[in-house]
């Protein structure tokens, strides 16, 4: 049985960045005897599914692999995998994601995609959930590199006044996230909304009180923040090691 290719070769050292980060991890955190593994979102990510596949056909033929969204799904079903469902399997092996910034505590930011309420209940099922990300999204405090603010995933009916009550726990400038040439609100593969609200540095460092508190505003599904979760993280760097955290 032939390895399908599910990622063209790196043609850039930020490519080549991400895919080394998404082998080491694969090599560190994905074992034979892994039955039941969550793959998540963005551009990272298919390095891992890529590295996965090199583990053979034999070790990949019992296993079932849960996406964090539509992208995810796709990426599974093309590896010619065996596709599952969250609600199927509530106990993961191992979920390896991608991030937008990942803080000196292992906190991180994700939702660039808006998958990020899939996300979260893939990385809370899983034993392990690794971080995967090129050596762009590696800080001290969270926001210092993302600077679009925290994707906040919410209802539609709700969103002018979440949008005040991000105003009110002190965002600057929160802004319901919109298509390009601006063809209507992005909506999520769970039918939302994404608002995207920048914080002050000072609320920032303490990004498990932040999601507390924004998690509390009424019509909110899901925030960005992912607090003490994270088992490892893999940065790749340009010149061809690895940052582990
Ligand atoms: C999607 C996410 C992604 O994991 C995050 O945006 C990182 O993507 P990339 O690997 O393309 O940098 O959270 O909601």
């Amino acid at each position: 049985m032939s390895v399908p290719s599910v990622v063209a070769a790196p043609t850039s050292s930020i490519e080549s960045a991400k895919q080394l980060a998404a082998w080491t991890a694969v090599d560190k955190h994905v074992f034979p005897n892994h039955q039941v593994i969550g793959i998540g979102s963005g551009s990272t990510v298919p390095y891992v599914v890529e590295r996965i596949l090199a583990q053979g056909p034999e070790v990949n033929k019992d296993r079932v692999f849960i996406p964090t969204g539509f992208q995810s799904k796709e990426l599974i079903v093309e590896a010619k995998l065996r596709l599952g469902d969250a609600d199927q399997y509530p106990r993961i092996d191992v979920t390896i994601d991608g991030a937008d910034e990942v803080d000196k505590d292992l906190n991180s930011i994700k939702g660039g995609g808006a998958c990020q309420l899939r996300e979260k209940v893939l990385a809370e099922a899983a034993d392990t959930w690794v971080i995967v990300a090129d050596y762009r999204k590696n800080s001290q405090v969270l926001g210092t590199n993302w600077k679009q603010g925290i994707p906040i995933e919410v209802v539609p009916f709700a969103y002018a006044q979440v949008l005040r009550g991000l105003a009110t726990l002190g965002s600057p400038a929160p802004k319901l996230r919109m298509a390009k040439m601006k063809a209507g609100p992005i909506v999520s593969d769970n039918g939302n909304f994404i608002i995207d609200a920048p914080f002050p540095e000072e609320q920032m460092k303490d990004p498990l009180t932040l999601l507390t508190r924004i998690k509390l505003l009424t019509g909110v599904v899901e925030v960005g923040l992912f607090c003490n979760m994270a088992k490892a993280v893999y940065f790749g760097n340009e010149d061809g090691t690895v940052t582990a955290k």
